[in-house]
Order: structure tokens, then C-alpha cells, then sequence
């Protein structure tokens, strides 16, 4: 759906006239998976679907929300509009975001009419829910004048998924989005949001995402185990060596350490963690210095590690990267995002780019009985007013 045709839809729902129109992107991660809650480096890039908001202020005392996407509608009064709905109602996202402004920064004096539209596939692991938060976040901004910057905008669309959706997630998904800049990737250092935009000038080669159409669920607990596991792992190491995060340790004090962490699993997650970071680092470098395959390579390791060391990936991500691996202009190939589920990125180079949509897919419903779906990316700006 283009803007045009959405402002129709708004008007189908609400009275005829004008309405603002906003939009913020899904992210594919390149890699630096599960490294952003422990203080590492990520290098995601913003991609060109997400979530669009269409807004018209009203003199109302009360907030209207409606998804193109979503059955369920919502009218809800300025006096409780940062009460959560039970788990599952895809306002949360929503209001969570609200409520972050009405906390720090002031209640607000009148209602609007809202639209949401978004075309990331959901579970799909490319930041759906982290577009529509921060896509709510420059709305409510904008319109009513809060005059934040677009990292407080990161920071209260993230605050929003711990406190609304109860995934204690860390800053990347929502930092892409709403920093991303076309045709870039961000290198960030998760522990003081210092960040470099970094060209991604791929010559010959395209970005492939796989999505598995297994629908990853963070919420169910697997994730927010994850980030216990490597809480636990710190508070090992702490009397040997102070550390608050994981990500202050490079692989080396790491061996020194590794010893002073009981449980076998705990340990083989901290492992991930520092040399996933350590290959994100190289990765960096080498991308700036035009080595894809080097790249490539190390995007391959980081998937082996979380299938074996953080064992987030499983049968359907796993199928399709073997899949993927097989076909000749395949540069790398991994999973992207928080996993159990989801989609995988791929550096593919031109000329194989069909023959790799057909074969892994074929490859990948032999084996799963199930469907994938494949997208070339195109990376796109962070979240703003488009219209
Ligand atoms: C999810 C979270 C992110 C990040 C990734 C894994 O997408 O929302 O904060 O932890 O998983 O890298």
C-alpha cells in the first residue's frame, strides 16, 4: 500500500480531512547477535518496510487506534492511557511508548486519531514491533511538541518493550530503527551508544533475508533466559575480575576466567557473547576495507556459535542456512535477530541470487514442510515525518 492509498483507508475510518504521516523501518542484523544487553558492539542496518503511522489530532479527550493489520480497535481515555491491556493486545506497543512521554516529559492535553500500517512480517525476526514503537515515538514527538531527541526516542521505544511486552531486549532493534540511514549499516557500541555509519557498498553482492515463516515468540521466556544466563555468568567472573557486563571482557581474559563459571551452559552463552563480539569487530573492519568474504566467513561463525554455544537457532533456521551454504555465490549466511525462529541474512552475489531463491527454498520445504519467503534488501532511512 502506498501513502496515498492509506490516507484513503484513514478517512474510511475517521472524518474526511487531513492527517500527518510518519514511518519507521524493520532492521536486519548483518551480525552482533545477542551482544547489545551485554554491553557489545551490533551492525544492523534499517531496511525500506516498516511501520507507517497516520495521525490527526482531534480536540477529543481521547485516543482512537486502528491497524490495518489487526482486527481489534482501541478508544482509550486520556486519564488511562498508560494502562497496559493483558498480554497479546498490539496496542501495548503502542501506549507503552505514550506512557514513556506522559512519565518524563508531561501529560497530553488532547486525543488523535491514529492509523498503523506495516508491512514487516510479523515473527519474522526483522523488528516489527521495534518499527511500530519507534514509529509511535516520532508521531507523539512531533504532534505534540516534546521536542526529544531521536536516541530518547530509542530509549523510550525500548523502556516500552521491557515495561509493556515484558522482553527485557536491548537497544539495538530500536536503535536501528530509528537511526538508520540509507545504504548504511550502524557499528554500535552498545554500552555508550557511540556509533559510526558505516557505507555498505556492496559491489556485486546483495543482501538475501530468508524468512523461515517459523514465527520466532520472545516473549515466551527463551530470550529473557538468555539475558539471566549471562547476568549469572557475570556475577561469576565479578570477584575474580569487576565487570558489570559481559561485553568488557575481550576472548582472552575470557579463557582466563571461563573456569570461575559453574555451569556448563552458563559458560558456553558468555563464550557467544565475547567472541561474537570480537567477530563483529573484525567483521567491521574488514567490510571497510572491501574483504566480503572475509565478511562472509565471519557471518557463518557467528551462526555456529549461536547454534552451538547459545543454541537460539533450531531445525528451521538451521535447515535454511545449510541450504543456503551450499549454493556457490553464497558469501555468508546466518541467523539475524533474537532467533528460536525468524529469518536469516545472506550475502549472495548477483548472478546467484535466483538460482539461491529457488534451491534454498526448495531445499528448505523438503525438509520442514514449510514455506519460506525471500527478500532482497533494500536498506532504508530511520524513523521521520514522510508526509
Ligand atoms: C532481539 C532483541 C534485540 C537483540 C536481538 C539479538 O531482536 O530485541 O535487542 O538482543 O534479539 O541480537
Amino acid at each position: 500500500m502506498n501513502v496515498d492509498q492509506l490516507k484513503v483507508e484513514f478517512i474510511k475510518f475517521y472524518d474526511e480531512g487531513d492527517c500527518h504521516v510518519y514511518f519507521s523501518p524493520g532492521r536486519v542484523n548483518l551480525i552482533g547477535e545477542h551482544t547489545d544487553y551485554n554491553g557489545g558492539f551490533v551492525f544492523p542496518c534499517a531496511l525500506s518496510f516498516g511501520t507507517y503511522c497516520l495521525i490527526r489530532k482531534t480536540q477529543n479527550d481521547y485516543f482512537q487506534f486502528r491497524s490495518l493489520n489487526q482486527d481489534k480497535t482501541y478508544k482509550i481515555n486520556l486519564d488511562s492511557i498508560t494502562k497496559a491491556f493483558p498480554k497479546g493486545n498490539w496496542v501495548n506497543y503502542v501506549i507503552g511508548v505514550i506512557a514513556q512521554f506522559v512519565k518524563n516529559d508531561g501529560d497530553l492535553k488532547n486525543g488523535a486519531d491514529i492509523l498503523f500500517w506495516g508491512n514487516v512480517p510479523n515473527g519474522a525476526g526483522l523488528s516489527s514491533s521495534a518499527s511500530l514503537e519507534v514509529a509511535t515515538g516520532v508521531t507523539i514527538n512531533q504532534e505534540y511538541n516534546f521536542g526529544k531527541t531521536q536516541i530518547d526516542i530509542v530509549r523510550y521505544s525500548q523502556k516500552a518493550e521491557h515495561e509493556y511486552a515484558g522482553v527485557m531486549c536491548g537497544i539495538m532493534d530500536q536503535f536501528a530503527s530509528g537511526i538508520g540511514k540509507k545504504d548504511h549499516a550502524i557499528y554500535l557500541n552498545c554500552n555508550n551508544l557511540e556509533y559510526e555509519l558505516v557505507p555498505i557498498k556492496l559491489e556485486g553482492v546483495k543482501i538475501v533475508i530468508g524468512n523461515t515463516n517459523s514465527p520466532h515468540s520472545l516473549d515466551e521466556g527463551k530470550y529473557n533466559e538468555r539475558v539471566e544466563e549471562c547476568r549469572v555468568a557475570v556475577e561469576a567472573i565479578k570477584p575474580s575480575k569487576k565487570i558489570a557486563l559481559l561485553g568488557e571482557l575481550n576472548p582472552a581474559e575470557f579463557n582466563l576466567f571461563s573456569d570461575k563459571i559453574i555451569s556448563e551452559t552458563v559458560r558456553k552463552r558468555a563464550r557467544h557473547v565475547v567472541t561474537e563480539i570480537e567477530r563483529t569487530m573484525k567483521a567491521v573492519e574488514n567490510l571497510k576495507q572491501g574483504k566480503l568474504e572475509e565478511f562472509g566467513q565471519l557471518m557463518n561463525e557467528s551462526h555456529d556459535s549461536l547454534r552451538d554455544d547459545y543454541e537460539v537457532t533450531g531445525f528451521e533456521l538451521d535447515s535454511m542456512v545449510e541450504a543456503a551454504r551450499k549454493i556457490e555465490g553464497t558469501i555468508g549466511s546466518r541467523m539475524t535477530g533474537g532467533g528460536f525462529g525468524g529469518s536469516t541474512v545472506n550475502l549472495v552475489k548477483d548472478e546467484f541470487i535466483e538460482q539461491f531463491i529457488e534451491q534454498v527454498g526448495k531445499e528448505y520445504t523438503e525438509k520442514t514442510g514449510i514455506v519460506g519467503e525471500f527478500y532482497v534488501a533494500e536498506i532504508g532511512d530511520g524513523g521521520k515525518r514522510i508526509e
